[in-house]
């Protein structure tokens, strides 16, 4: 497992416990499970492997030696606009990837983060008890069975083929270099998000608007929208995220809709 008294001693705000875990059935579970008795903000919990992991609208998430997995609890309060916390914490990943020298680096709405057009890593958002349960897979290096977690048509990317010439793989078990790399992946994440993170509760998604902008991928191309909620599909070319977080689509009578949830399709 990481070492988390390593992890704590390198992170800048004293909000995070970190406990960590070889395989656990989801990281998720044990953040829910904090949150339910009555946890506070800042538990985080991570893991090597998950024989349960789960993304998105309960899609499987594989998660096999070679990745990052954690999740996190937050109880940000009265702040209307909880979701966009999501995109907050897509901006600290890309912010963390960077400082460890991975380029190429876009985000598809609403927190996708690609490297070089393919995705990276999933952020998912649940509600429990008044908090939030945050979790983070992370493709890092490639695991001896590959096989996709990934639930859209996208390719995956790993960040160790971007950064290592050699050990880039899994051989077996992680060295002790790709472990510490494991480690400086959560130190870089925790100390972007947690300025991040009070900057929006203070000031709300809008201060980031730009930020998240000039880093969205599809920009100006043409996409299709699949509404969970509605099972319905809008259309329109991509304008932007408001202050809310909202996609703006541009429709072709010069109307712009805006949408608060969805996975975006690129239309070919
Ligand atoms: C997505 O669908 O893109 C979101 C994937 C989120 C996966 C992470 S891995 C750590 C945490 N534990 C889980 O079971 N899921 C999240």
């Amino acid at each position: 497992m990481l070492n988390a008294e390593c992890i704590e001693e390198y992170l800048n705000s004293p909000l995070w416990s970190i406990h960590s875990f070889d395989t656990v059935e989801s990281t998720n579970i044990l953040v829910k499970d904090y949150l339910r008795n009555s946890g506070s903000e800042g538990f985080v919990a991570v893991a090597l492997e998950q024989d349960g992991g789960y993304g998105r609208q309960g899609r499987s998430w594989k998660s096999p030696l070679g990745g990052l997995y954690f999740s996190f609890s937050l109880i940000p309060g009265s702040n209307k606009n909880v979701s966009s916390v999501s995109l907050v914490v897509a901006l600290a990943l890309k912010e963390a990837f960077e400082n460890l020298g991975v380029r190429r680096l876009q985000i598809k709405w609403p927190n996708d983060v690609l490297i070089n057009k393919k995705k990276a890593c999933g952020i998912s958002l649940e509600g429990v008890a008044g908090g939030i349960c945050v979790g983070i897979g992370i493709n890092v290096f490639k695991p001896e069975e590959v096989s996709s977690n990934l639930s859209s048509s996208y390719e995956t990317a790993y960040l160790g083929t971007e950064l290592f010439e050699h050990e880039n793989k899994v051989v077996g078990s992680l060295s002790n270099v790709q472990k510490r790399f494991l480690e400086s992946l959560v130190i870089e994440f925790f100390n972007a998000f947690s300025s991040l993170y009070e900057r929006w509760k203070n000031a709300g998604f809008g201060i980031f608007c730009s930020a998240y902008n000039s880093v969205l991928f599809n920009k100006g191309q043409e996409i299709t929208l699949e509404t969970i909620t509605l099972n319905t599909i809008v259309e329109g070319i991509v304008q932007g995220v408001d202050a809310e977080g909202k996609l703006l689509l541009a429709q072709q009578d010069g109307s712009v809709v805006s949408a608060s949830s969805g996975e975006v399709h690129t239309k070919h």
